[in-house]
């Protein structure tokens, strides 16, 4: 009891932080444009390490991101029972992928497992949570925490769809990098697997996830768009 007590204090504390940090509104449409749209100049890590990165700089990246991408999707499995029709069917399509659609060695936990260890990294769950930052862990924290609530279902949502959406247009860009720094093969597939794999995953988180969604509780927009600028803001 007094564990949950002190989880609700630092959630409390973790949101208001977060909620700080964003914009807010309910323009969806602006939210998602600014998605998809590739800045010709970009400044994010993946930009940043195609014009000048080192090997050493990309294993200390596969370090930091390791704590979500060992289990990666888990988080987002929360939200399956609390979301219906539409919503539900594709959300659950987009996991069928993430969990290797049947083939333990296509999930995408494992294909992260193996791009650290040819990267001569620790494959372990949890390996790195006690060397990296507060700002890493924060990262994790905040979709474990949507996704444990019922009532930030249609953040979590927003949260997942930004991820999707992102992920294929970086994912290409890693393996320029991958390429440019003849890193080993298995660090590239959990990277092509996200080029082609998300770029599918988009259109359902997009149309079917949030469509489905608010065409049954449009009064949800506000809470897609926070965890969508949520995302933004922690990520960066
Ligand atoms: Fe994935
Ligand atoms: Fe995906």
């Amino acid at each position: 009891m007094d564990l949950l007590r002190l989880r609700g204090a630092l959630e409390r504390a973790f949101l208001d932080r977060v909620r700080d940090g964003v914009a807010g509104g309910t323009d969806l449409d602006a939210e998602l444009e600014a998605l998809l749209v590739e800045p010709v100049d970009g400044s994010g890590l993946s930009h940043q390490l195609r014009r000048e990165g080192t090997w050493e700089q990309v294993r200390e990246l596969f370090a930091h991101r390791s704590i979500y991408q060992l289990k990666e999707s888990d988080p987002q499995a929360w939200v399956i029972p609390r979301l219906t029709g539409r919503a539900k069917a594709a959300l659950v399509t987009v996991e069928y992928n993430e969990f290797g659609a049947g083939r333990a060695e296509r999930v995408h936990c494992r294909l992260f497992a193996d791009l650290l260890a040819a990267a001569g990294l620790d494959a372990r769950y949890g390996g790195y949570v006690e060397t990296v930052p507060g700002s890493t862990l924060a990262v994790v924290n905040l979709m474990s925490y949507l996704g444990m609530h019922r009532t930030h279902r249609a953040a979590l949502v927003g949260h997942f769809a930004a991820g999707e959406i992102a992920s294929s247009p970086g994912a290409r860009r890693m393996l320029q990098v991958l390429e440019r720094l003849d890193a080993p093969q298995a660090c590239r597939t959990f990277y092509s697997e996200h080029v082609e794999a998300d770029a599918v995953h988009e259109q359902l988180m997009r149309h079917e996830v949030i469509g489905g969604l608010l065409d049954e509780e449009p009064e949800l927009r506000g809470e897609v768009v926070f965890g969508i600028q949520a995302a933004n803001s922690v990520d960066g």
